[in-house]
């Protein structure tokens, strides 16, 4: 396949929202008797299962969440796909799936961006191919025990700013009443279930006119754990780069990288430890919420014990810690900027 010869879609690249879009291939492997298929590409998006599948009784599932994005030379690029293999392959464990080996877990998804090549987001355009890695327990079953079956499916969809408002604009976050995940839960899993669990915490967000929900420790209330749908980052008042630590967070990619930027290039102290948010809200002059589809999304206000609490300038402006970081990440990731970390992969379309 040339890439020169496909022509790109027509779409309004640049006011795409995150909403499901249907493009033309998906990648789709099964598991049984203990071993992979081998994969194929499909047409059809929908899928037939059984109706006492254990995903849709007993959550057993999991899923992924990635970005390809068109480098100004034309090429095709991933970011740092081995680390979401890997985060699969971890939460396939802990609910009792088999893993996705990484070699077909890459197969997958470099297929699902290949075959979509017109529905990838041209250079420039600020939106993005996203791709969402889905494994799931399938086949008749009705008491409570792993599945004897399993899907591996990978679809892709051009999307847009994942925050309403978009790009860099500022967001806010409500502190939530309820609990994501419990110490020894499965809060650093990606399994659906926590998403569940958190609809209604976005919901009561979203009334009191945030974007989203921020979560605290469910052990002691006190300590920040994250948000519904990214990490949380911390410019400090005296100058160090924080990122709460916690067993019930997703292990985020786009953190753990961002963390490395703010030590490598804006020179920063950057410490992953506890932060007891009232005792710390004071000296927090930027806050950002960080993932694949937030990527780094600042944090203009919070909601927090019944009042909203501003950061930089009064939450009105982008601080420039976060400005610095959301245009090194996006220059790495779309190849403007050298990548001496060697996190991003080329896909090959031709
Ligand atoms: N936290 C939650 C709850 C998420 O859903 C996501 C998104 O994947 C993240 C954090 C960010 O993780 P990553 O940077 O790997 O996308
Ligand atoms: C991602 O950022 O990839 C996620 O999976 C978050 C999801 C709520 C869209």
């Amino acid at each position: 396949m040339n890439s020169l010869n496909i022509a790109k879609k027509d779409l309004d690249w640049a006011n795409l929202g995150f909403i499901y879009m249907k493009t033309d291939s998906r990648f789709h492997a099964t598991w049984e008797d203990g071993k992979w298929s081998e994969g194929e590409n499909i047409t059809d998006e929908m899928m037939v299962i059984h109706e006492g599948s254990p995903s849709l009784h007993y959550g057993q599932q999991c899923f992924e969440g990635m970005k390809a994005q068109t480098a100004e030379d034309g090429r095709v690029l991933l970011f740092r796909p081995e680390l979401n293999a890997e985060r699969m392959a971890n939460t396939a464990k802990r609910l009792l799936m088999p893993e996705v080996p990484e070699a077909l877990f890459l197969k997958g998804v470099e297929e699902a961006v290949r075959n979509n090549y017109a529905w990838i987001p041209p250079y420039g355009s600020g939106a993005s191919l996203y791709i969402r890695p889905l494994l799931i327990g399938i086949g008749e079953n009705l008491g409570l025990r792993p599945a004897t079956k399993y899907i591996f499916r990978v679809f892709v969809s051009p999307v847009g700013p994942y925050y309403k408002g978009g790009g860099l604009s500022l967001i806010s976050l409500a502190v939530t009443n309820y609990d994501r995940a419990a110490p020894l839960g499965t809060g650093k899993f990606k399994t659906g279930a926590n998403y569940a669990g958190g609809l209604i915490s976005t919901k009561s967000a979203q009334e009191l006119g945030a974007n989203e929900a921020l979560y605290l420790d469910s052990a002691e209330r006190k300590y920040l754990d994250e948000a519904g749908s990214a990490n949380i980052l911390l410019a400090m008042k005296d100058g160090s780069f924080v990122t709460p630590e916690s067993d019930a967070i997703l292990p985020s990619v786009t953190r753990r990288s961002i963390m490395v930027l703010a030590k490598d290039d804006l020179g920063m102290k950057t410490e992953e430890r506890p932060v007891e948010l009232m005792k710390e809200l004071s000296n927090i002059e930027e806050m950002a919420a960080c993932g694949t589809a937030a990527v780094i999304s600042p944090v203009g206000k919070i909601w927090v014990y019944d009042k909203w609490h501003a950061f930089h300038k009064d939450g009105e402006e982008v601080g420039p810690v976060m400005l610095k970081l959301y245009q090194t990440l996006l220059d790495i990731q779309s190849g403007v900027r050298e990548d001496p970390y060697g996190w991003t992969r080329e896909v090959r379309i031709d």
